[in-house]
């Protein structure tokens, strides 16, 4: 087929009726962003003479999606977390924001509520005897380079399989999930594991998508981190671990040059000894920047809706 529609008064009315517009309840801005929305999609189908076996399809697909609370696996993978990432740096530098470590984006595997520890906390298990011991440690300065004292390092990471805890049910409550205050001297120690990278689920809708695309569904190995201090910005952010063969080639485009941190193998027995383990560890560090704002909204992160483990 090759009849184009799209610009006909017929469609063009017919748009603005299941947009709502003659209709006086429901939200102004929904109708004008779905207007918009089906308008860009009407137009698409005419213009790439969508078959009724690839709409249903697509429909289908979508379907599977959210069986599988997968949309919030997909958005990354289609650029859209980073996208929101863009939006939020160009709004900084046309309001003259600087200074602080970037952002970068949160993921779709975060939960709210894990333990808060002071100072140190070990955040997996015990259960992985096999994996490499890591100490992740840091600093978190103003932009002067001031200890913030008491500031909140919460932190999140996937297992040596890419599995993150309670989205993979093998793995105990919490398990490489704490909220860390930092020390007098702004520092924060966590003991864990090396993480892996990650991957979407093989054959998982997600994957599909990507499939299509030509694309892989492959992560670096990546720790997540809330920061946040009274009188700061809100940081969300991650690291990368360099030389992971994902560093430069993440799916879901988190990776920033200031974000990739050495992970150093100490095979000093001293040093082991003096974190009480008896043979060779990795250590990761990661110091952070947080910049000054009145700004009550700026000091929180951004409302979605989060997972939440249940008590
Ligand atoms: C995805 C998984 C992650 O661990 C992450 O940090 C970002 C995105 C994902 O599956 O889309
Ligand atoms: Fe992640």
């Amino acid at each position: 087929m090759t009849v184009k529609i799209f610009d006909t008064p017929e469609v063009q009315d017919f748009l603005k009726t299941v947009a709502g517009f003659e209709q006086p309840g429901g939200s102004e801005r929904a109708k004008q962003i779905l207007h918009r929305l089906l308008a860009d999609l009407y137009r698409l189908i005419d213009d790439f003479d969508v078959t009724p076996e690839e709409f249903w399809s697509a429909v289908s697909l979508m379907n599977e999606l959210g069986k599988g609370t997968q949309f919030g696996l997909l958005a990354p993978g289609l650029g859209f977390d980073h996208y929101l990432d863009m939006r939020l740096d160009a709004e900084d530098e046309a309001r003259g924001r600087t200074g602080g470590t970037p952002r970068t984006i949160e993921g779709p595997l975060y939960v709210a509520g894990a333990p808060v520890a002071e100072g140190e906390a070990r955040l997996d298990d015990g259960s992985d005897t096999t994996s490499e011991v890591m100490w992740l440690t840091g600093q978190v300065r103003d932009v002067n380079g001031n200890p913030i004292a008491g500031a909140q390092v919460e932190v999140w990471h996937a297992n040596a399989k890419g599995g993150y805890s309670f989205f993979d049910p093998s793995q105990s409550q919490y398990n490489l999930r704490r909220t860390i205050t930092a020390d007098s001297d702004g520092r924060y120690r966590a003991r864990s594991i090396i993480p892996s990278g990650y991957g979407v689920p093989e054959g998982s809708p997600t994957d599909q998508v990507l499939k299509l695309l030509g694309r892989h569904g492959q992560r670096p190995a990546h720790i997540h981190f809330f920061i946040s201090a009274p009188g700061h910005r809100h940081l969300t952010t991650q690291i990368n671990l360099a030389g992971d063969r994902y560093t430069w080639d993440d799916f879901a485009f988190a990776t920033r040059e200031e974000l990739v941190v050495d992970a150093k193998r100490i095979e000093d027995a001293q040093e082991a000894r003096l974190r009480g383990l008896d043979g060779p560890f990795t250590e990761v560090v990661f110091d952070v920047e947080l910049a000054a704002t009145d700004d009550a909204e700026q000091q929180v992160r951004h409302k979605r809706p989060r997972a939440l483990e249940a008590a």
